[in-house]
């Protein structure tokens, strides 16, 4: 039906259809992960790209942040990952256009002891995607604050990782398990996973600590840190509550300008991956 939609220029920069995961991961909290998660998706979707965010964290913050009431979580990643339901059942629509949202829920708690006792523990993710996932574009899993068997799952089906760091201190420290992890999925189970960066996150410009972190992360991880950094922005803080992203709630903001520019450099660096 859509066939006719696609005009051979689109075609010609993305290829034939090539789908894109991105791992959103730090095991840390509250260092942005939900945050960049939601607002990168919304701003991809606002190319046109077809996008769906998977909530890997049972907290439920993604779902939440993107207006999705609990009656629509009856199916969710949990039951994607036990295998009760497959990934299409579990799909549900935001109110951004061409946004789709696989919503958790707390029993996914639960999924990190009982996956232990399913076949193929690490690749559940990965296989369900691989499944019913395939009218999507980009999808952008919002991992837990934790390096468990969920987020295994996240990287084990990713084909990059993004990684939202807050600048302060320990922060490279922090970074620095991630990178280990990311480097034995690599050897286990998923030989081509990359880091597709690093964005800092809730950047105060008058903050000489958070300069000096910065300039210690560029420093170490060079190019792969994105130009562009996230203020500390109270409307980011408070659009989660409206059930929006930043995007629909305070286009003019400078928190919603910063993730449109995060967005321009991820679909760049996305691009030269496909060329
Ligand atoms: N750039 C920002 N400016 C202000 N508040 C932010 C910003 N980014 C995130 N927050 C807030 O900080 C808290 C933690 O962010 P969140 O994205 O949930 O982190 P994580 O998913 O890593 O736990 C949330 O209340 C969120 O609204
Ligand atoms: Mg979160």
């Amino acid at each position: 039906m859509t066939e006719s939609l696609i005009l051979p220029s689109q075609a010609d920069e993305a290829g034939p259809h090539r789908q894109r995961i991105l791992a959103i991961s730090n095991q840390k909290g509250g260092v942005g992960k939900t945050t960049t998660a939601v607002n990168l998706a919304t701003a991809i979707a606002a190319v046109h790209k077809k996008v769906l965010v998977i909530d890997l964290d049972p907290q439920g913050n993604a779902s939440t942040s993107l207006g999705i009431d609990h009656r629509n979580r009856t199916i969710s990643t949990y039951q994607v990952l036990t295998g009760e339901a497959p990934l299409s059942a579990a799909i549900v629509a935001s109110a951004v256009p061409g946004l789709s949202v696989v919503p958790s829920g707390v029993d996914l708690a639960a999924a990190e002891i009982e996956l232990i006792d399913l076949e193929n523990r690490q690749a559940r993710l990965r296989d369900a995607i691989a499944a019913h996932g395939d009218a999507f574009d980009y999808i952008l899993i919002d991992c837990p604050p934790s390096l468990g068997l969920l987020t295994l799952n996240a990287l084990v089906a990713a084909h990059a990782v993004m990684v939202p760091l807050q600048a302060e201190f320990l922060a490279l420290e922090g970074i620095s398990h991630l990178a280990k992890t990311i480097e034995r999925v690599r050897k286990s189970f998923n030989p081509t996973l990359e880091l597709q960066g690093i964005v800092l996150t809730m950047v105060d410009g008058r903050n000489k600590l958070s300069e000096a972190v910065e300039s210690d992360v560029r420093g170490y991880y060079g190019a792969k840190v994105y130009k562009t950094t996230i203020p500390r922005n109270v409307r980011i803080s408070e659009a989660p509550s409206y059930g929006k992203p930043v995007l629909l709630y305070d286009f003019q903001s400078k928190g919603a300008r910063a993730y449109l520019d995060l967005a321009g450099e991820v679909l760049k660096r996305e691009q030269g991956v496909a060329a």
